[in-house]
């Protein structure tokens, strides 16, 4: 989705409300680093699980109600968003766990400023957060971008 290279991917990387996702795990598997934040991060692998479940059949029918405001280009149809979505998180939380303690999942909530010195990172990430949840309004985006861009080079 990024397009990043792999001289990216050796870089220092931090990634705003990455979720219950697997890039985490796979830059980890990979022997490479990524440090997580997201506000989920507070409850355990079982309730995040059993939270997917429920939302997981809500999300998949308004996308198959929805198809024509996809671009089904890299992901054929509904049916292999739903595949790709359960394989990341069955990836997520057999990594979960275990990355907390290593603190590569970090529970924490912008735009409140993160245990971090300015510009520790490479590069910083966000998928689908940002604008994700208009009702936060436009100085909640403002004060989380201020945030990223303090940790990020
Ligand atoms: C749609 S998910 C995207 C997850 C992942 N980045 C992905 O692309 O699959 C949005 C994420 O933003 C997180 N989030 C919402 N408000 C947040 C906040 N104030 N601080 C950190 N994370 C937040 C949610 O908990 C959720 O995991």
């Amino acid at each position: 989705m990024f397009n990043l290279s792999d001289t990216d991917l050796d870089k220092n990387i931090i990634s705003f409300g990455d979720g219950p996702a697997s890039f985490n795990s796979e830059l980890n598997n990979a022997n490479k680093k990524c440090i997580s934040v997201d506000l989920i991060y507070q409850f355990s692998g079982a309730k995040l699980k059993e939270r997917f479940e429920v939302v997981k059949n809500q999300v998949m029918k308004q996308v198959r109600n929805n198809t024509d405001n996809f671009t089904w280009k890299n992901i054929k149809n509904p049916d292999e968003l739903e595949h790709l979505r359960i394989n990341s998180m069955t990836n997520f939380l057999k990594d979960y766990e275990k990355g907390k303690i290593e603190g590569r999942y970090i529970n924490h909530a912008l735009p409140n400023k993160l245990n971090f010195e300015k510009q520790t990172f490479n590069l910083g990430l966000s998928s689908h957060f940002l604008l994700l949840y208009p009702n936060l309004g436009v100085d909640f985006h403002i004060q989380s971008l201020n945030e990223m861009l303090r940790l990020c080079k």
